[in-house]
């Protein structure tokens, strides 16, 4: 069956096309999430922060990818046998479409083979797109923090454990 969307890291790109993605992920970060939220996604990410992963999506087309075309992206940062995955992001235009669901699959493959056991997220209770996608993925909400993100805006904590996929 032939691939949609490819799923790769910045880590392994060259400098220029690493930054490249990187600026096009702080574009849709500054208009997805509000200020306290958004993650800093400079240039110090792509080398020099070794537990950090920054994840792009493009889109496959006629059997090749388009670096150029940033469908979604993602960072995790590994501790031991757990991921802090603090970022899922698809690019408005491409949503609905299953990629959500398809980074996810990558990102816990990816991380199993790292030999990791759970991913931690945390999420605000509002965004219901974000929480319903992660319960798809196996993950359980375990604790709840009130004005977790600012008054009045509730942090839910979820997890996922690894060990425990089929
Ligand atoms: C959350 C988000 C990543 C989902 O990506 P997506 O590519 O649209 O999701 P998919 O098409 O793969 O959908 C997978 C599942 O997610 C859930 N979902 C996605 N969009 C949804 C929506 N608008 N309403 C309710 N559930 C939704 C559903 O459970 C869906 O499964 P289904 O299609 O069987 O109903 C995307 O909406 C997004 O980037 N939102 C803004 C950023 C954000 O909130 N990130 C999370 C916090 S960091």
């Amino acid at each position: 069956m032939s691939r949609t969307w490819n799923h790769s890291d910045i880590h392994s790109l060259k400098r220029d096309e690493a930054l490249e993605i990187l600026a096009q992920i702080a574009r849709s970060e500054k208009k997805t999430f509000p200020t306290n939220e958004a993650f800093a996604f400079g240039e110090e990410l792509w080398k020099k922060k070794p537990n950090t992963r920054v994840l792009y999506t493009t889109r496959v087309a006629a059997g090749v990818s388009s670096r150029r075309d940033l469908v979604a992206y993602a960072v995790y940062v590994r501790q031991k046998g757990v991921a802090l995955l603090h970022k899922v992001c698809v690019i408005e235009a491409y949503r609905r479409q299953g990629v959500g669901r398809d980074l996810m699959l990558y990102i816990q493959q990816r991380l199993r083979k790292e030999g990791c056991q759970q991913i931690h997220l945390w999420v605000d209770e509002a965004r219901e797109p974000a929480r319903s996608l992660y319960r798809r993925c196996g993950f359980e909400e375990r604790e709840t923090i009130p004005d977790y993100y600012a008054p009045g805006r509730t942090g839910i904590k979820m997890v996922l454990d690894l060990e425990h996929d089929p």
